[in-house]
């Protein structure tokens, strides 16, 4: 009954449109996917750290599902919910007002049963319990190795959108979150400027990046750091400090050094803070850990059109019977890595950032 519904609604709207040559061809285009595919239900969920955007791809997938007329199912609380069959479904007013909004509306989490073969098993029967045919997740690396284990053991339709601040995803120049994340750091270093330069003080600055350096380069370049360190680059502690002294020498006020959650000097910042006042007591050294805060906030247009754009991408390759692929950008354009290539490597650091940066330092 529901396919005869839909197809005699596809057919009226062909009426109402006729004459308008786009308008034709989109439909056409709905038609096929209409006849083609076995997958009438999609779910979508969020998992792992939580990104600025991921609320905007939730919208674009599920009212992308409206538009072809597909049903739409929201998971909450990441592969946790799936095992518990914490599902909701959506239409595409279930995602009014959420475009412009930080966090995730379908919860997130990192979720240890998921990691087991009975755990997937579980989530499996729920799925095929509720009728879901194929999901979207947007995640990070993590997320999609789950994803992987469950398409091969059970050969479930499954497609990736890249969520995470770090931007360490193999397949995309860019991932959900990043340049949102990037301008909140550099709007959080230049208000520790000013009163950096107020008191003539140096600052590290701790910033998100366990296994990459991406948010510490960018941001250090964007913010104007004296150093960066990178858990791809290990510069020693003696260049820091013949770096610290040169920069005073050369008569600056102040001094920002970023640094990555996971540098390898093998001291943390406050460590770091320590080492440098005892080798150059000139330097009054403050400490800023800037946490959380970095994954909040409200996407920014770039973020809020990209994650529009992989949402449109994911439910498409769905249709199409594309299956174990990651959405991704590269030159602008909308490509199409698989999963496993996806968290196998990841997004190699920008080396003539890094040369930048060190001129910038001059
Ligand atoms: O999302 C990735 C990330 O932001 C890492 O850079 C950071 O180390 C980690 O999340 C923190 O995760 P959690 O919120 O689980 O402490």
């Amino acid at each position: 009954m529901h396919i005869v519904t839909d197809f005699a609604v596809l057919i009226i709207e062909f009426a109402i449109v006729e004459g308008s040559f786009i308008k034709i061809s989109l439909l056409f285009l709905r038609l096929t996917f209409f006849w083609m595919g076995t997958i009438k239900k999609i779910a979508v969920l969020t998992s792992g750290g939580d990104s600025p955007g991921m609320n905007a791809a939730i919208r674009s997938v599920v009212r992308t599902c409206a538009y072809m007329k597909i049903d739409c199912v929201g998971i909450y609380r990441g592969y946790e919910g799936m095992i518990e069959g914490d599902f909701k479904e959506m239409d595409a007013r279930s995602v009014n007002n959420i475009i412009n909004k930080g966090g995730t509306i379908l919860k997130s989490a990192r979720c240890d049963d998921f990691r087991t073969e009975k755990g997937r098993e579980k989530a499996h029967k729920q799925l095929l319990k509720a009728g879901i045919d194929a999901f979207v997740v947007i995640g990070g690396d993590g997320s999609f190795t789950g994803a992987m284990f469950f398409n091969q053991e059970f050969d479930f339709p499954v497609i990736g959108i890249p969520g995470t601040i770090d931007n360490d995803i193999f397949g995309t120049t860019f991932t959900l979150g990043f340049d949102t994340a990037l301008n909140t750091v550099v709007e959080a270093i230049d208000k520790i400027r000013d009163t950096a330069s107020s008191h003539n003080r140096l600052f590290f600055i701790e910033v998100m990046g366990r296994d990459v350096g991406h948010i510490a380069l960018n941001a250090g370049v964007g913010a104007g750091a004296e150093e960066i360190l990178i858990p791809e680059e290990n510069l020693g502690l003696d260049r820091l400090l013949d770096s610290l002294k040169r920069s005073k020498k050369s008569g600056k006020s102040s001094s920002i050094v970023i640094v990555a959650e996971g540098d390898k000097t093998g001291k943390n910042v406050f460590e770091l803070k320590e080492y440098v006042e005892e080798h150059l007591p000139i330097y009054d050294v403050r400490v800023s850990v800037l946490g959380h805060m970095q994954r909040g906030g409200s996407p920014s247009c770039y973020d809020r059109v990209l994650a529009s754009r992989m949402g449109v991408k994911a439910v498409e390759s769905l249709l199409e019977g594309k299956t174990n692929l990651m959405v991704g950008v590269q030159d602008n354009k909308l490509i199409l890595t698989p999963i496993e290539k996806a968290i196998k490597g990841h997004t190699k650091i920008d080396k003539e950032l890094i040369r930048v940066s060190e001129i910038m330092t001059t």
